[in-house]
């Protein structure tokens, strides 16, 4: 399917979201560190010895918060994979579409800001899908998603966006780009940028989700109770339980 913003659905998400990751991965890693209260309040209150999937999961930032339960960390980025992988974290780089783990094994999974990088209502809702597929009956997941109504600086005209990465030309350093394993993302040309004074320019793909819209996504799935849901830091966000079994 070709979305709004020209593309066919899978060209722009490898275009705006995938090689855009891997080439900003370290100035975006630099920028991640300090965990949002909803997230960090959602992974201390999990059972000792929990095991869980923090799909998208970026640099690893989530991956130790809580250091009485164990997150398999996965991301669709070979650099930010690498980045876990420096710190010491479980990580492993696969598609939240496509996710390789059995049905039911995981007792909590998270996706922190991910799913609004899908270009499509059928994408996110197999994003979703696959993230309730791995979940144990019994167990909860927590999805944020980027608001379209947002309380920042930040004002959207449309659903479907590009939001612009600044990154300081000094941070961009081609040689080491080139220095890991080949692979389908390290091969690909680098994204397009614009040059803007000292900055290079990228444009990141985003659906901004509107009141409700997480919600209903998340009501599709058969066999899950939303136990909480709201807005915080201008993203909408839900937890969802996967029903036991009848
Ligand atoms: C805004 S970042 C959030 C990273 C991390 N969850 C955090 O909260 O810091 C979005 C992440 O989603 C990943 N991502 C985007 N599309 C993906 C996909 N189809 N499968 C797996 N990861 C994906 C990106 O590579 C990136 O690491």
């Amino acid at each position: 399917m070709t979305s709004t913003l020209g593309k066919p659905d899978r060209v722009l998400e490898q275009d705006h979201v995938h090689d855009v990751y891997n080439v900003i991965a370290e100035h975006f890693s630099a920028t991640r560190y300090k965990p949002w209260p909803v997230v960090d309040d959602f992974l201390k209150h999990l059972q000792l010895g929990a095991l869980g999937a923090d799909v998208g999961c970026g640099n690893g930032k989530y991956l130790a918060v809580n250091p009485q339960v164990f997150t398999v960390g996965s991301d669709r980025s070979i650099k930010l994979i690498e980045i876990c992988r420096a710190r010491g974290f479980e990580a492993m780089v696969c598609d939240n579409l496509r996710l390789p783990y059995r049905d039911a094994s995981f007792d909590f999974v998270t996706s922190i800001a991910v799913i609004h990088h899908m270009s499509s209502p059928e994408r996110r809702f197999g994003a979703v899908e696959e993230l309730f597929r791995i979940l144990r009956p019994g167990g909860s997941m927590l999805i944020f998603v980027w608001a379209f109504e947002q309380e920042g600086k930040r004002k959207f005209q449309e659903q479907d966006v590009f939001v612009p990465w600044h990154m300081p030309k000094q941070r961009y350093n081609p040689d080491k780009s080139q220095q890991t394993a080949p692979s389908p993302d390290t091969t690909a040309p680098a994204p397009a940028f614009k040059e803007e004074g000292e900055d290079r320019v990228y444009q990141r793909y985003y659906h901004m989700f509107k009141a409700g819209e997480l919600d209903a996504l998340v009501g599709q799935l058969e066999g899950a109770t939303t136990v909480k849901a709201g807005y915080d830091r201008d993203n909408w966000y839900v937890v969802v339980r996967k029903d036991e079994r009848g």
